[in-house]
């Protein structure tokens, strides 16, 4: 049976594990023949440039050749339905299948039709598996241990709408994390979680800080005047972080002076980039782990 990735609870303890020390070895960007003779295709029904992007490179890294469908030059604009097209996809002999749709659920339900693996890119406000893995990589390669259980991360932002915070926590929670949300109240998700209005409250306790994008594609009534406004209570500035000992991650797109400061853009603790780099050896494993004979 093909193994899929459509959410973090696909994968065991030992599963994440064994994925975040073969990501440690991919971290040289060397090519390999691990997926020789293994075909990836890559559908994104929503925009991305990290994602996107570093499924494809992962792949070619592992050898694997790989197609990008282009959905806005694709016959879904004939009519075509989501299953059909693909059902004819996967008809041409695809190894994985990575998607990303705008609705909750599409890479569950394609993974019950298609021979793929299917791989879960994003889908609306629900999953983003590859994210929350590579966000637990870069935490637990800077504090050097899988035992997250003395540490404390922050998620700022618009946690409701977020696929990213869904899959974070769900991992970081695992890993033994203490977890404490900070969001305005129209941000907060049905978790039971600690929360506060304000990071400042909270600051001295925290290990990391993970800042969200808010998610306007997804806001029907938006309850904040703009984003600066929305920027002045909930942006990470290098006055909030001060000299303390943390780091502060985003998944991006970053929305500039209003998630972080371009301070703290520019700031040795911001793992932004790390994050977009560790994001391919992340990816290589996870191709690795569905796709290895
Ligand atoms: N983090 C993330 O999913 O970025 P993209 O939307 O650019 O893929």
């Amino acid at each position: 049976m093909n193994k899929n990735l459509t959410h973090t609870k696909d994968l065991s303890k030992n599963n994440i594990i064994n994925i975040l020390k073969r990501a440690e070895i991919f971290l040289d960007e060397k090519k390999r023949d691990i997926l020789n003779g293994k075909l990836v295709i890559n559908i994104f029904f929503e925009n991305s440039t990290r994602t996107r992007s570093s499924f494809e490179i992962a792949s070619k890294r592992l050898g694997a050749d790989v197609v990008n469908l282009d959905v806005s030059r694709s016959s879904t604009s004939k009519g075509e339905t989501l299953y059909d097209t693909a059902m004819n996809l996967d008809s041409m002999g695809p190894d994985a299948i990575v998607v990303r749709h705008k609705n909750a659920g599409v890479p569950k339900i394609l993974s019950k039709y298609v021979k793929a693996s299917i791989v879960n890119a994003g889908d609306g406000a629900h999953q983003h598996p590859s994210q929350g893995l590579l966000d637990l990589f870069t935490i637990t390669k800077h504090f050097n241990t899988y035992d997250l259980s003395n540490k404390t991360i922050a998620i700022v932002g618009d946690i409701k709408n977020s696929r990213v915070a869904n899959s974070d926590i769900e991992l970081f929670q695992r890993f033994g994390a203490k977890i404490i949300l900070v969001t305005p109240p129209h941000f907060l998700p049905n978790k039971k979680l600690p929360y506060t209005f304000d990071i400042k409250e909270i600051i001295d306790e925290v290990d990391v800080i993970i800042s969200l994008r808010t998610q306007t594609e997804r806001h029907t009534n938006p309850t904040y005047a703009s984003l600066a406004d929305y920027g002045h209570n909930f942006k990470i500035t290098k006055e909030i972080l001060g000299n303390r000992d943390l780091i502060v991650m985003h998944p991006g797109p970053v929305h500039r002076n209003i998630d972080l400061s371009d301070e703290v853009m520019s700031d040795e603790r911001c793992k932004v980039l790390e994050q977009v780099k560790n994001g391919v050896a992340v990816r290589m494993a996870i191709l690795e782990h569905l796709l290895k004979d």
